[in-house]
Formats: structure tokens, sequence, C-alpha cells
């Protein structure tokens, strides 16, 4: 079915400006369509089907937005607080306009991968109990993490409210001695999304995470290239293996 939109919230919402300022640039005939110069900025255009030129530059529509982002410390994982900085308050305006979400949370001192988008079934699956989407953290534990951890975790074990959790995979990757006790470097792998989770299995075992942050979830990656609180889109084989997620059998 052909879809229907205004030129003026097409072009605002392409990011080529707000509502007022497109509908000056029409005004000002910097916009064609179909090769003619657009005389009303309320004029109802197919988005997909459109040829729209906008000082020299063709718009290409899109209705979703796919971004990774590496979250830093500090920011909520919301889309509105009346207290906080949100993960969303870190995209550019016009990567706002689509209305994008985080899908899941990461607490407000974790840091690492968050994907956001506005694709809500795809968010639905990725965080869907029965998909089991593995989600890998690295952390910084105040306490001496050994063998019997690793067990316990692969086990499952019972966090505060009495919750046994799913197997887990977890590696100790390097210990320090500090003057106040061992600290241990690891990395844990968990199936499941219950809410401060990775903190909350080291507590059952009588530690401490000081420092965690995500490195990747089902088959997303940390690019380790993009500073703290910096994003960048997903590529196409990323959203290709996101979309395997969907689709893969739960049973
Ligand atoms: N587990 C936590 O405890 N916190 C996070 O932010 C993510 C997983």
């Amino acid at each position: 079915m052909a879809k229907r939109m205004r030129l003026d919230k097409l072009l605002s919402n392409m990011g080529f400006g707000s509502r007022s300022e497109v509908k000056i640039a029409v005004k000002q005939g910097r916009v064609t369509v179909d090769g003619v110069r657009a005389k009303d900025s309320g004029m109802q255009l197919d988005p997909e089907k459109a040829d729209v030129v906008i000082d020299g530059e063709r718009v290409v529509y899109q209705d979703v937005i796919y971004v990774v982002l590496n979250k830093p410390q500090g920011v909520v994982s919301a889309t509105e607080d009346s207290r906080d900085r949100t993960v969303i308050d870190l995209l550019a305006d016009a990567d706002r306009v689509l209305k994008p979400f985080p899908v899941g949370r990461l607490d407000k001192d974790t840091e690492g991968l968050l994907l956001i988008t506005n694709d809500g079934a795809l968010a639905h699956d990725l965080l869907s109990p029965k998909k089991h989407v593995p989600k890998t953290y690295e952390a910084n534990v105040l306490g001496d993490v050994g063998e019997d951890d690793i067990r316990a975790f692969a086990e499952g074990v019972a966090l505060d409210d009495g919750y046994l959790t799913m197997p887990a995979q977890l590696r100790i990757d390097g210990k320090e001695e500090r003057e106040d006790g061992v600290y241990s470097r690891i990395t844990l792998t968990i199936h499941e999304g219950k809410f401060h989770q990775v903190k909350r299995m080291f507590e059952s075992v009588g530690k401490n995470v000081v420092y965690l942050r995500r490195v990747a979830m089902g088959p997303l990656r940390l690019d380790e290239t993009l500073p703290l609180g910096q994003y960048r889109a997903l590529t196409a084989e990323e959203l290709e293996a996101l979309f395997a997620v969907r689709t893969a059998r739960t049973d």
C-alpha cells in the first residue's frame, strides 16, 4: 500500500531541520519533488517513491533506526528521566526523530554495549526470556573469585529474592592485590536479564562488583573503537545477525 506523508514531515524526520526550518527551505525554492520545485511544504507524497532533493542532496527515506552506543557511566537507560541524563540524550537531534529507545537496561554505573532502536518487534525478541539471548560482561570484583564461583555460576545461584539463575559461564581473567583486598577481573556470560543480575550473582557468593561493562549481546560485540558516549549505525552484517536471532527457534 502506498504511504502518504507531508513533505515537511519527511524532511524534518530525515534530519534536514525542524518543521519550520524545512518550511523556509521550501519557500526559498531549495526543495524539488520528482524534479519539480516544491511550492507547498504540506504537500502529500509517498516517501518511499518520491524523489526528493534538498539543497542538491537526495533524501533517502528511512523509518527505522538501529544504533549501538558505548554507554558511559552516569546516564540512565531510559528515554526520559526527570533527574538524570538518558542514553537518548546522547543522540544527535536527527537520530532522535524516529523515537528510538534502548533495548533493555544497563545500570547507571554500567558501561558498554547498548542497542538503541525504534524496532519494537526486534527489541521484544531480543529481550524475550524464551530466546535466552546471551549477554557477556566484563567486571572488576572485590573478592577472590575462584573455581568454586565458576562451578556455582555454572549450576545456578540463588539471588536475594530466591530466584535461581540459569547456568552462566564465568572466566577469571586476572587478580590484583590492593590495600582493601583482592580484586578479580572476570568475564561472565548470562542467558537471561534479571534486574542488577551480575551484581546480585556476585553478592550471592559474598563478592562485590566495583566496575561493570557489557561487551556482547547476542551476535553484537562492543566496538572497541567507539569512545564512551559515542554511537554508530549497525552495519549490514550486524543487522543480518540480529535478525537471525529473531527467527531462531526457541525450543
Ligand atoms: N547486571 C548488572 O548488575 N547490571 C547491569 O547493568 C547489567 C547486568
